[in-house]
């Protein structure tokens, strides 16, 4: 079942969606080096917790904070920590997720801490077009297939490889809902979007080494959440809630 939203849900979806990209920026605002992810993560509960909304991601299947910060090699799911230190030249993807009037929004970004080392803001741009072609795609009368092959093909395309096992999903009364919005697909496979349909469309790549085939894979560390590339090459994660509507697709996380 594919949940398509009324009118008052898409109401406070853009609120949540204004409210989670409002406290992304401020969390991309305070990394800076010498800062700990887990100040970070301190801050985006308070911001959180101010905005009348709860922290989506702390206790869900067990996950033990209010954000996600993947450094370098780690793809997405990086637990915030103390011993955790942001350093110059850091790549840093941040994910936040929130519920407010039983609602969910959720959004990510990634980031240069200080200055950018080689070839790390061409990795963001790779990520962010991916993105941008995706959202694209958000069309009435497309398919899920649309969207996640825009992903896959332009990362391809530019000689970077994406994740295979974590993808974008539908988002509303859940944090997860259907469909699976994966990184890559076949053009007009897959369920027909709607109007009322919201996609949590999320871009997770690295640049693929000369060695590398198309099917390595991302590997999740002990921890049971880490997710790192298989080369321990640097990834980039961004995401963007997408309202699919008659005229077209309305990015709720829009920045302003
Ligand atoms: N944006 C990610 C997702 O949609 C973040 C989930 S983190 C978790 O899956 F801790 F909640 F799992
Ligand atoms: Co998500």
């Amino acid at each position: 079942m594919i949940p398509l939203k009324t009118g008052s849900e898409i109401e406070i979806l853009r609120e949540n969606a204004r409210i989670v990209r409002a406290i992304l920026q401020e969390l991309i605002r305070a990394a800076r080096p010498g800062v700990t992810t887990k100040a970070l993560d301190r801050l985006a509960e308070r911001l959180i917790r101010e905005a009348g909304a709860t922290p989506a991601f702390k206790g869900y299947k067990g996950y033990p904070a209010t954000i996600c910060t993947s450094i370098n090699e780690e793809v997405v799911h990086g637990i915030p920590s103390e011993g955790r230190v942001l350093r110059d030249g850091d790549v840093l993807s941040l994910d936040i997720g929130i519920e407010r009037k039983g609602l969910y929004a959720d959004a990510a970004d990634t980031v240069v801490v200080g200055t950018p080392r080689d070839g790390a803001l061409e990795l963001i741009g790779v990520a962010r077009e991916a993105l941008r072609r995706a959202i694209e795609q958000a069309r009435v009368g497309r398919t899920v297939g649309d969207v996640a092959h825009a992903i896959g093909a332009y990362a391809l395309a530019r000689g970077y490889n994406y994740a295979k096992r974590f993808v974008g999903h539908g988002i509303g009364r859940a944090m997860h809902e259907e469909p699976q919005v994966p990184n890559f697909g076949t053009p007009g496979r897959g369920p027909r979007l709607r109007p009322g349909l919201v996609l949590a469309i999320e871009p997770m790549v690295w640049k693929a080494l000369p060695h590398e085939r198309p099917d390595d894979e991302e590997r999740v560390l002990d921890d049971g959440w880490t997710v790192v590339t298989p080369y321990g090459q640097p990834a980039a994660h961004v995401e963007e809630m997408v309202l699919v509507t008659a005229d077209g697709p309305e990015v709720l996380t829009a920045v302003e």
